[in-house]
């Protein structure tokens, strides 16, 4: 059996550049150092950051000195505001492309455009991205919820930045099928796209697929769900060591891919172990043909 490692995966740049902006905050900064929510969605990356003194929390609420970071996700006006409120001291670690986003959304509202926003109503993300049209842009997760929208107005359509560009294309052109006036803008980043596509390629080459991540990864979740798509067996798992040797029984060419804030050292690590289970399976599997022959 033989391990192929999709040509893109693993931490997307807005992931390696927060992880880098706390560490640099965490070293010309004598404390307390907090992030509003996980810095990003992989519980071992979290938990090493937790070993550098940096604390997860809910809520604003819980604090009243130190430093906030907004992670990649970012959020709303309201909740830089509330910070600032505080008195504390903020990082902004905010992707880059989630920015763009953000920006654009608060655009769109101001040239009296309904704004919609394609993606998952709870990601945090979104939430961020609501906030910087006051609260008005409509969130829809599909086609069947583009399809239900009063056709009166006009509608300036973005995309939470890890939507598969399928669905975001699909609610567009439903849109479009209304006669309603759009105006679309693709937010979808390329680290994503780039992602998905590397991961559906491979799914289509393989007999099995290992897809690593946060299990509260979004990213990571519907990279699992491309490739099941695509009618391999696909197995999510966080560590190494969720790997269940019986599903490579019968399979020539495993594929591995990683969500956009899975570090390289856990990738490196479940490609280790699958290759230590090629190494056991090997012989038994030479030993099924010989009794096939
Ligand atoms: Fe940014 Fe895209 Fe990563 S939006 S955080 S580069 S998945």
């Amino acid at each position: 059996m033989k391990v192929r490692v999709a040509a893109k995966a693993g931490f997307c740049f807005g992931v390696k550049r927060a992880i880098e902006i706390v560490k640099d905050t965490v070293r010309g900064n004598p404390g307390p150092i907090y992030t509003l929510g996980p810095l990003i969605h992989n519980p071992q990356v979290v938990a090493s950051l937790a070993e550098m003194g940096v604390v997860e929390i809910d809520n604003l609420k819980e604090i009243s000195n130190g430093t906030i970071v907004i992670r990649s996700h970012g959020v709303s006006p309201e909740i830089v505001n509330e910070a600032r409120v505080l008195g504390l001291d903020i990082v902004d670690a905010t992707c880059t492309f989630v920015r763009r986003a953000q920006e654009l959304a608060h655009d769109l509202t101001e040239q009296g455009y309904q704004v919609v926003v394609v993606g998952d109503r709870d990601h945090p993300e979104v939430q961020g991205i609501k906030g910087w049209t006051g609260g008005k842009a409509i969130v829809v997760e599909n086609p069947a919820e583009a399809a239900l929208l009063n056709k009166e107005a006009a509608y300036g359509v973005i995309a939470q930045t890890t939507q598969p560009l399928e669905n975001f294309n699909s609610v567009v052109e439903v849109l479009r099928g209304t006669g309603a006036k759009i105006k679309v803008c693709n937010t979808i980043c390329n680290a994503t796209s780039q992602r998905q596509q590397a991961a559906r390629e491979l799914a289509g080459k393989v007999g099995m697929m290992v897809v690593v991540g946060g299990a509260n990864s979004a990213n990571t979740r519907k990279l699992a769900g491309l490739c099941a798509a695509s009618g391999t067996a696909t197995h999510l798992i966080e560590t190494a060591d969720e790997l269940d040797p019986a599903w490579f029984n019968g399979v020539n060419t495993a594929g591995l891919t990683a969500g956009a804030s899975t570090p390289d050292w856990i990738i490196e690590e479940v490609r280790r172990r699958m290759s230590e289970i090629e190494e056991q399976n090997g012989p038994e599997q030479e030993e099924e043909m010989k009794d096939a022959v």
